[in-house]
Order: structure tokens, then sequence, then C-alpha cells
């Protein structure tokens, strides 16, 4: 191989460290994500047509990853502690009260910084590479979570030694330039940032999905996937706030660290404020009190702890908390207000949402007018009625809720809340769920839900209509041009310009959206349909196996479920769609004023390599190939990939120290290949 390559991929992996730098520490990116992302394929290409310059290191190495089976445990060599935590200014002062006995005549300066509700995690790095991360567990013994936590941008997959920084930093810095340590454990946490889970919930409502109560939870259960691309696309990040293991340890105290830790590329919180005397440190919790909202994360109180390594050790520790650090909280804030009117909402799925409208209290830094009352359970459990004082409650970014009702106030004529038992929208028959705590509208042409299933299926993840908003939609519902889904493609522009508020302009630059859309491909397209528990992540992958929206259609409920990340509920949920009569009306009618049908792997599949429309269980070890590359081959080659075996499957791939798949494929009668056979078949493809 020429010099020029291995050069070419060096500077490829500096430049992307570079970049990762800056946006991930500094929060100030030089390059669209359009250009790193092209370094990156670059990068990609060199390295699939270069295997021995792969390392475990290179920033490639984020995007690749198979499922695992389950985490395995590590212990920590030093124990996580927790902290200790009140809500009392007073608590805190005599936690420094404590804090100077201990210390005698010493001086002593506190780091305070914004808890971060995440997940804790240590995370080390040995001669620069990441090595694992793992999560704290019972404090002792958690769980290794590298796989996923390496799609975790703000986690460096290398450490950067001061030379690779960018120059003008290595110029500005007033820290002493400091090899990157041999063996440097940090601990941090690793947390969803607001918008990124905001974004998410809302897909996942839309898609009729659970949603996570909180990016904490969401945080956790995203890290312990099982297969790693779920976890690149929710966007998680790290901030690191302590330490572990560190070999040389290059800092006297928690600041000056902190400063190292920046210059190797990992990311610490810029808010943290170095404070002397606990006045400076009540000053800086009461200031924070409102900013926190402003974070990028979600925070409920502030942790305060000595600075110097030397007094952390002269304190040292209880069982469970170190006694140089203690987390001041910020109470939950709730308020008192007047319960006068609840409506309720019906949603894209038929189901009804009673929403209370209260007198305008403060909370969480927004006026807050309205809480959803979730369902009729819980009107039910809070024994809520019009007129009634209640206690709403917000944290940070959860949604406003009612936790209680003052019976003490309450005045004679409270009105009970009961479930409508007609449509608010359309009137139609309401029915009860199974299980009894969603009310539903039954009406499959209620004008409500169809102009929220069309405000999804034109929205960004979706269709992406630009300028067809609420008010727009609903005079095409309320008018009767828009009965279903396709009746947008057959819109012209004298309706348009019969709506209100629509002028020429916007007549046909909303047209010219509306055509545009029919291009956007089969994963859009099924995202936006809004059969129940199918998603962004869902339709990408159905796509990604199937190609076009006939060949799911056409598929057996077996064949849906062995999909990898498809269970049998999305399954059974997507295999109801396509066999109900509203769904293939739909469909047909989305073919009819021609909308594309087809997505990305239709596309590149080759027209007849003898895998095409097959498909391939993979089991076993390969020589010469990790199970993505095969499985991406293959899927090149117009195959899909299942992770199981069923009467459905053409072929099983048998590699050395095959599993089960391999016994099970006998009984079925499916057929084996041996890794001969299948590259074979692939050469097949090749040439044509
Ligand atoms: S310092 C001995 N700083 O809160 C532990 N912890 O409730 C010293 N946490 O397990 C940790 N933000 O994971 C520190 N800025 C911050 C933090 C923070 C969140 C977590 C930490 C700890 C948990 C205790």
């Amino acid at each position: 191989m020429s010099q020029s390559v291995r050069q070419r991929v060096e500077e490829l992996r500096r430049q992307i460290r570079h970049h990762d730098y800056l946006y991930y520490v500094e929060a100030k990116p030089e390059i669209s994500d359009r250009e790193y992302d092209r370094l990156m394929q670059e990068l990609k290409d060199l390295e699939a047509a270069h295997p021995d310059l792969a390392r475990p290191d290179s920033p490639t190495q984020r995007v690749g990853g198979q499922p695992i089976e389950g985490f395995q445990q590590v212990r920590h060599e030093i124990p996580m502690l927790s902290i200790d935590n009140t809500y009392s200014m007073e608590q805190l002062r005599e936690f420094d009260a404590r804090v100077a006995r201990a210390l005698g005549t010493g001086k002593y300066r506190y780091l305070v910084e914004p808890k971060i509700d995440g997940v804790a995690a240590a995370v080390r790095w040995e001669n620069g590479s990441l090595r694992h991360v793992v999560t704290r567990g019972d404090g002792s013994v958690g769980d290794d979570v590298t796989n996923n936590a390496k799609r975790i941008g703000a986690i460096p997959l290398r450490l950067l030694e001061w030379h690779e920084l960018p120059a003008h930093e290595s110029q500005s810095r007033s820290t002493a330039q400091m090899p990157v340590p041999r063996v440097l454990e940090v601990r941090g946490e690793i947390y969803w940032p607001r918008d990124a889970f905001a974004r998410f919930n809302a897909q996942r409502a839309a898609g009729g999905e659970e949603v996570f109560a909180n990016p904490r939870n969401g945080a956790a259960g995203t890290l312990k996937q099982l297969d790693p691309r779920a976890v690149a696309q929710r966007g998680l990040s790290f901030i690191a706030h302590g330490l572990g293991v560190v070999e040389p340890m290059p800092a006297a105290g928690a600041s000056e660290f902190n400063a190292l830790l920046r210059q190797w590329g990992v990311p610490t919180n810029v808010q943290a404020c170095l404070c002397e005397g606990i006045d400076k440190v009540v000053a800086a919790i009461d200031e924070w009190a409102e900013k926190r909202y402003d974070l990028p994360y979600e925070t409920d109180g502030m942790v305060v702890k000595v600075d110097s390594f030397r007094q952390r050790e002269d304190l040292g520790a209880t069982s469970k908390y170190p006694r140089w650090c203690i987390a001041y909280k910020y109470a939950a804030e709730r308020a008192g207000t007047r319960l006068h009117t609840v409506d309720f909402s019906v949603g894209r799925l038929g189901t009804i949402t009673p929403v209370a409208h209260f007198d305008p209290v403060q909370l969480a830094g927004t006026t807050v007018v309205n809480a959803t009352l979730h369902n009729f359970d819980q009107v039910a459990r809070l024994d809520v009625r019009l007129g009634d004082q209640i206690l709403v409650e917000k944290a940070g970014e959860i949604i406003p809720h009612v936790v209680q009702v003052d019976m003490a106030k309450r005045p004679r004529d409270a009105k009970p809340i009961a479930p409508p038992a007609k449509c608010p929208a359309c009137g139609g028959p309401t029915q009860r769920d199974e299980g009894g705590v969603y009310v539903r509208c039954i009406n499959p042409e209620c004008p409500a839900q169809l102009k929220q299933r069309l405000q999804f299926f034109a929205g960004r993840g979706q269709m992406d209509v630009e300028n067809l908003g609420p008010a727009i939609v609903d005079q095409l519902v309320d008018s009767g041009l828009v009965k279903h889904f396709a009746d947008l493609y057959r819109l012209a522009k004298p309706q348009l310009l019969d709506l209100e508020r629509m002028g020429e302009k916007s007549a046909t630059a909303l047209l010219a959206n509306i055509q545009a859309s029919r291009d956007r491909g089969m994963e859009r397209l099924l995202a936006g349909l809004g059969i129940r528990h199918v998603g962004g992540r869902a339709s990408q992958v159905l796509t990604e196996h199937f190609g076009g929206i006939d060949e799911l259609a056409k598929a057996a409920q077996e064949e849906l479920s062995a999909v990898h990340e498809i269970g049998p509920v999305i399954a059974a949920s997507i295999y109801q769609f396509f066999h109900a009569t509203q769904g293939r009306e739909m469909i047909r009618q989305l073919k009819e004023v021609g909308v594309k049908m087809t997505g990305d792997r239709a596309r590149r599949a080759p027209a007849k390599t003898p895998l095409a429309g097959k498909s391939v269980v993979v089991t076993g070890t390969l020589a010469n190939y990790t199970r993505s590359q095969i499985e991406q081959k293959i899927k090149d080659a117009g195959g899909r990939v299942s992770s199981s075996v069923s009467k459905a499957t053409d072929f099983v791939l048998v590699g050395a120290d095959p599993g089960s798949k391999a016994d099970k494929a006998k009984a079925l009668g499916v057929r084996t290949l041996s890794q001969q056979e299948l590259e074979r078949m692939l050469q097949q493809g090749e040439g044509q």
C-alpha cells in the first residue's frame, strides 16, 4: 500500500478529532455537519479498502459495533460513592463548618457546579485509547456499556495530546502542557440533552409508542440497549465531573484537573465556579435556581466539592459518601391554583386526553396555564372536580401535572369530570380501551384525528411538507378538500386560493412543497402513515430490510418479527395495517397519485444476484469478516439479514462454532451455506 494512503488516513483521523474537540469541548464547531460527514465517509472508505489500517480507536469505530447478548460486569478499582444531599441552606452551612473544623487552619476552596441528572459512569483510557465505559451499578460493580458509549460523540475514542490541539487553544491555555496520563479514569454523567430528548419523545408519541418519563430514565434505558445502532440516533452526551484511577496524577485540584481534561478532549462542566467561603457558594446556588432552566440538561441541584485533592484525602469518606462533597437540591416546584375547566383533546389515534385549565401560575421558569390529566384513571384517582383548588408540579422538562386536590377547599358546587360519551370533535361514539385507562373516538373519519394525522404525515421527520401548518390543515379538512393523505397531492391552485389568508405566492410555494414530498421515499412515508408503534427507527430498519412498501405489505407476521429490532408487537401492528381495508386503500390511493413507495435498499441492490430478495441469517464466526461487514455485503447484494431462523428464512450462513441457529435451520429444512458458498454467490453479483 502506498505511503500516501496511510498519510491520508492519519490526516483524516487528526482532522476529525480536531473537529470533535471544537464541537464537544469548546461548543464552537468550525465546519458544517455535512463537511464533517464527508471527512468521516472518506476515512470509512479508505479503512474498508485497507483493513490493515483499521484501529480500534479510529473515529470510524463509533459507527461499527454488533448487537450484544448482555453486559459484562466490571468491578470499579476505586468504588463509585454517591453524594450526601440536602434541601436546606442551614445544613449546607453545617457541612461547611464540618469541613472547616476538619481542615483546621488551612484555606480551602469549593468547586460548585450543576448536578446533572443522568447516569453515572466511569470512563477509562489507557495510553490515550478508550478502554472501557462502566456504569456506576451498585458502586462496586457496574455494567460494561463500552459498545454503546462509543456512540456518544462527547466521549473521545482517543485523547488529544496538547500539541494536537487547535492552534489558538494551545496558545491561549494557562494550564501547563501535560502529556496524557498512562491510565486516565474519569467519572462523569452520561445524559440526554433536553432538546434531543424532547425530539425523540415527540417522535415516539407520534408513532404511538411509549415515551420515556424523563431524560434520566431515557439515558439509562438507552445504555442498556443491546444494539448500539439504536444508541447513535438518540444523541446522548457526556460531561466529566470526577476521577477514579489516574496514573500519574497531573493535578493538585479538581479545577486544574478539569482544565487538563478539556485539553485532552474530555468535556467538563463549563458552568463550574470556584468559590472561597460558604457565602459565595450560597450566592452561586441562588444564582442557579432560575438559570438552571436554560442549561442543555436537566438538573435538580448543585454539587459543592472541596477543590484540593490533598484536602479531599484529609477529609476522607464515610462508608457511603465522601466528606468533601455535598449536593444541594432545589425543591421540586409546585404551586396552588384553581381549576376552572377541563377540555378533551383528540389524538391522532383517537385517544381522548383530559386537559386541565387553571389560573396562571409561575413554575420552573415559565407561566403555566394548563396541565394534562393524562387519562380518566388519573381523574378518578385524584378525584379532581371543576372549581377545585389544585396543586400543580413541574420539574424541569417534564410536562406539568396535577398532583393533588385540596379537599378542604372544595367548593360545594364542584363538578365531577366524566369521560365524554361522544367525541368532542366529531360527535362520534367513544369507547374505553381494554385496560380501561384510555377513552378513544372510534370514528375512522373523525376530522380531529384526520387533522392530527395529516399534520403528522406532513411533519419534519416524515414527508416534510414545509408551510403545511395547523391553520391550513384545519381549513383543508373542514372544507372537505382533504379526506385522505392522497388528497393532498390532488390539490390544485384555485382550491388553495380559496383558503383564508392564502395569496398567490404562498399557494404556489405550498403546492411545490407538497409535490416535492412525493419522492421522500419509503422510510419517511412509512413513518408518516401513522401505523401504531412504527416510528422513525422502525421505519428505517424496515426500509433497509424490505426496500419497498409492497414487499413489506406482503410479509408474514413471522417474517416481520424476525427482522432485527422489530418485536412481535410492532410486527402485529404492521400486519394488521396492511391487512385492513383502510390501510390498503390508503396505500392504493398514494400509489395512484405517484408517491414513491421504495427506499434505499431497493435502489442499491443489484438486480440479479442469487441473494436478491433472499432472507439470510448469520451464525458463528467468519474468517476475515466481522459480523457487520458480512451483513453489509449481503445487503449490498440485495439480501435481507434477519436475526432468527424461521420457515421464511432462505439461507443460514454457518461460520465456525455456530449457535443453535444452525440446528434450527436443519430442523426446518432451511438451506445452510458455508462461508465459501456465500462468497461465491456474492461474486456472481459483481460484474453485473
Ligand atoms: S461529583 C463522590 N459532580 O450525582 C462523587 N457528581 O447523586 C462525586 N452527579 O453519583 C461526584 N452531576 O454521578 C459530581 N457535577 C457533578 C454531578 C455529579 C451529577 C452525580 C454523580 C453521583 C450522583 C449522586
